[in-house]
């Protein structure tokens, strides 16, 4: 990869790893030598700037490196029930992290209530299975914005055994990728873009309908049918995958300003 040669550097990374499948430096090796540019922070970061939210909400928060991207102005929301904040974490004032699961937290009406809604950014990248990713969608969605953009980490697998429901590897980003072609097939009605961005995707989801109710009534039917979606190369035709390139944020930027416009008209006239 110093010589520039990512193809032979991918070559051999796949030879350590038909060897022995759990080498997580040979596939984060891999990604690296097959996903060239920005990597999902740099994406996020682009995002805080461009969406400037006013509220923001992160599901898996570990050691703050998603979380403290946010401008010192956005009430920042983490929920991590495992957080590992290095001791030198400065965070800002109008940040607050939860110490609970999702789940947990999304049970508990009261703490829900208390929450800052509607939120107009959110990340979700905590327990990277599926059903649990559907879960905070169908929760995060109800809180949101219909201008707010949620962004869902790991959505492009790398192969078969980093993307299975459960881990097996060092290197694992789950089977949270179904919820693409789930979202896609189940609610033609949002906006979807997965960037191909280092190291295994980031979909963004817009033209969201807080008050929707289809994936929530229909939650154990749809866990049936994608739960057991087997991961194949040919399912990256089905994430809604774009280029690694600023033409996607032009793309997502313009689906808001659709949403924008479209929630003013439904507003209420204020006829004070
Ligand atoms: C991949 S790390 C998050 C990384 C972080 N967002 C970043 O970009 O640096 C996943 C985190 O999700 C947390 N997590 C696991 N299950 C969760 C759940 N059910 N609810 C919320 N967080 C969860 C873990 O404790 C872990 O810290």
């Amino acid at each position: 990869m110093r010589r520039g040669d990512n193809l032979e550097a991918a070559k051999a990374f796949r030879q350590a790893l038909a060897r022995e499948s759990n080498i997580p430096e040979a596939h984060f090796g891999l990604a690296q030598a097959l996903r060239p540019g920005s990597d999902y922070l740099e994406w996020l970061e682009t995002l805080h700037l461009s969406l400037h939210p006013h509220v923001y909400l992160e599901i898996g928060v570990e050691t703050g490196r998603s979380l403290r991207l946010a401008a010192s102005d956005t009430y920042a929301f983490g929920i991590d029930p495992d957080c590992r904040l290095p001791p030198d974490c400065r965070l800002p004032p109008t940040t607050r992290i939860v110490s609970r699961s999702s789940q947990d937290f999304f049970a508990d009406s009261e703490a829900v209530a208390a929450f800052p809604a509607p939120l107009d950014f959110a990340f979700i990248d905590g327990d990277h299975r599926f059903a649990s990713v559907l879960h905070d969608f169908i929760a995060v969605e109800a809180l949101a914005a219909p201008n707010a953009v949620i962004a869902i980490h790991d959505t492009w697998p790398l192969n078969a055994a980093t993307a299975a429901t459960v881990r097996n590897t060092g290197f694992y980003t789950g089977d949270c990728w179904k919820i693409v072609p789930c979202l896609r097939a189940i609610r033609p009605d949002l906006h979807l873009l997965t960037i191909s961005t280092l190291p295994t995707g980031l979909t963004l989801v817009t033209a969201l309908d807080p008050a929707s109710t289809v994936l929530r009534d229909r939650y154990e039917s749809i866990l049936a049918a994608f739960a057991s979606l087997p991961y194949r190369p040919e399912i990256a035709l089905r994430l809604a995958l774009t280029g690694n390139t600023p033409d996607a944020l032009d793309q997502v930027m313009a689906w808001r300003a659709t949403a924008t416009a479209k929630s003013s008209r439904h507003r209420p006239i204020d006829r004070k």
